[in-house]
């Protein structure tokens, strides 16, 4: 029997059931129809007033979440960290961190989830540990420890080892000096975050053993953190100088690491009904193809980011944002399956980024990259706090950051003599750290998210933007994200239905039609501040407006600033 029958005929009851003939299609699977919706707990609700979200702040706000329609939640990191990277550096990955809360509580959750129709989804971070963690202590201790090889060291005797670059570290260097037993071990994130050794085999049975405990528990997939980077080459070559202006190159879908995978979903995958996906999916279609095709016993969506790096500081062009998402969508047309999304927790807000955050045209232009991400073929993915128009903060007194990134970065600049106004200026734009900021509840103190002091400052735009103001309008950018989750439930050519493109080089607006078992629609997107037509071979006389982000009538090919239409033709 399926594990959750139950929650289908739940979803079927609230939402109503599918306008297709389901059985006619191929490769049909529940986390290909699923909403996810991206949760960061840290800045989600905060219930015991320490200023920290926690997760009985999430179960105080599990009927909300509900009432967005999303059936799929992913968790960012809640085991046991001394949060130098927000819970991405890992003490112990069978406990919960105590900032969150209890196991007690983590077990709450899940059940009130499960009650609800809604599955939970964890972050798995295993390309690294804390060095907090038992094993890296262990492995530290001595040369010899038996935990030695579940991390890289290189020994000093044998010189200084070959440049690696880090991400997070002050002098960009991955190796750290450790002058306990006279070696080097790699990090390429922080100095708190070595990596961990996949071509140690126990090492792999440890994770798939820490994996097959969540997985007894009742949740329904992971999110495997950086793990295209797991697995190097332990030779150590040199690589060529300038290499980390392309590190990805180097560092993404080395040596074994399909091999891993396979052992993985053998091991894991295998045995429980899983939704998987990896952040990253490698530097071609070739990369992401083998890590999803589903003759290969791998995951099961990519995770790319060539759409959500288009934003730069500078902004995007339209044509390319079209590309991008056409090109990706007809490389997976036929295997395979992607994932789709403009934000995340390490990403700047999708509306200040994508669309255009000044108060004429945030709602507007919120609503329209909804519509996108809800059209599109691929499942969902949708970042808290994106479906009530948050905006950037943008700081702009190092002081205000908290992310490892931002202070370990300002640092270097500092010590290389760099410009720091211009650093700042440009981390103001780029910051995690604008993703971060606490969701906005209601116009009372803090956003309603803590009765405490916040870990970081609240947006001041909360008074104005904030759940409680939204909830309460009709027409505000949250009521129009739960239409948008309701039309692509309520229509399965969303979901698998071919994707085409139109009126390619109309440089404003972005219009194509999802077509399955002769249903077909059509979604016209203007990513403009001013009115743009756009030139379809077929009139709309004959079609019907499903979903329009403007009140009174739709003026077909001319569309208003930011106006996104779906039609069925
Ligand atoms: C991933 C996470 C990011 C984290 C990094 C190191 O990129 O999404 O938040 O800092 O891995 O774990």
């Amino acid at each position: 029997m399926r594990k959750f029958w139950w929650i289908e005929l739940v979803t079927a009851a609230l939402f109503g059931s599918y306008h297709t003939d389901a059985q006619n299609i191929e490769g049909r699977k529940w986390w290909k129809e699923a909403i996810v919706y991206q949760i960061y707990p840290r800045s989600f609700k905060d219930q015991d007033g320490d200023g920290i979200g926690d997760l009985k702040g999430i179960i105080s706000k599990l009927d909300y979440i509900q009432s967005l329609g999303v059936n799929v939640v992913w968790l960012n990191p809640v085991y046991s960290s001394p949060n130098d990277d927000n819970g991405y550096d890992v003490s112990d990955y069978r406990d919960i961190m105590k900032d969150f809360g209890t196991m007690a509580d983590f077990d709450s959750l899940l059940s009130g989830m499960h009650r609800r129709g809604i599955r939970l989804v964890m972050d798995l971070v295993v390309n690294h540990s804390s060095d907090e963690h038992e094993w890296f202590r262990q492995s530290r201790s001595s040369r010899t420890n038996p935990y030695r090889e579940y991390y890289h060291w290189w020994n000093a005797e044998n010189g200084k080892p070959p440049y690696r670059y880090s991400l997070f570290d002050v002098n960009h260097d991955a190796w750290r000096y450790d002058s306990l037993t006279n070696a080097y071990y790699l990090h390429y994130f922080s100095r708190k975050q070595p990596d961990l050794n996949w071509e140690n085999p126990k090492l792999r049975q440890e994770v798939y053993d820490l994996m097959k405990f969540w997985a007894d528990k009742g949740i329904d997939g992971f999110r495997l953190d950086a793990f295209q980077f797991a697995a190097k080459d332990t030779t150590w070559p040199q690589f060529p100088a300038g290499f980390e202006k392309d590190f990805s190159r180097y560092y993404a879908m080395q040596g074994n690491l399909h091999g891993y995978l396979q052992q993985m979903y053998q091991e894991v995958f295998s045995k429980y009904d899983l939704m998987t996906v990896a952040e990253g999916a490698g530097n071609s279609f070739e990369d992401a193809h083998n890590l999803v095709d589903s003759n290969r016993h791998e995951l099961d969506m990519a995770y790319a980011f060539e759409g959500v790096d288009l934003a730069g500081p500078e902004g995007y062009s339209v044509r390319q944002f079209k590309e991008v998402f056409s090109r990706w969508d007809s490389a997976f047309a036929h295997s395979g399956w992607l994932s789709i999304f403009l934000a995340n927790h390490d990403q700047a807000r999708m509306v200040s980024r994508f669309g255009n955050d000044s108060p004429a045209f945030r709602a507007v232009s919120s609503e329209m990259l909804t519509t996108f991400i809800m059209t599109m073929r691929g499942t969902p993915y949708y970042y808290n706090g994106d479906e009530l128009g948050m905006t950037d903060i943008r700081f702009h007194d190092i002081s205000d950051y908290r992310d490892v990134s931002a202070l370990n970065e300002y640092e270097h600049a500092r010590r290389t003599g760099a410009d720091l106004k211009a650093f700042l200026d440009r981390l103001a734009i780029t910051s995690r750290d604008n993703g971060r900021t606490p969701f906005q509840w209601d116009r009372s103190a803090n956003g309603g998210f803590t009765s405490g002091r916040p870990w970081i400052k609240v947006n001041p735009n909360y008074t104005t933007i904030n759940e409680a103001a939204e909830e309460s309008d009709p027409s505000s950018v949250l009521n129009y994200f739960r239409k948008a989750v309701r039309l692509r439930k309520e229509h399965l050519a969303l979901v698998y239905g071919t994707y085409a493109l139109l009126d390619r080089d109309n440089p404003d607006v972005y219009a194509y039609t999802r077509e399955l078992d002769g249903q077909k629609f059509m979604i016209l997107l203007n990513f403009r501040s001013r009115p743009a037509s756009c030139h379809l071979d077929a009139g709309l006389a004959h079609a019907k407006l499903l979903l329009d982000n403007y009140p009174g009538p739709a003026r077909g090919v001319v569309l208003r600033p930011y106006e996104a239409a779906v039609y069925q033709l």
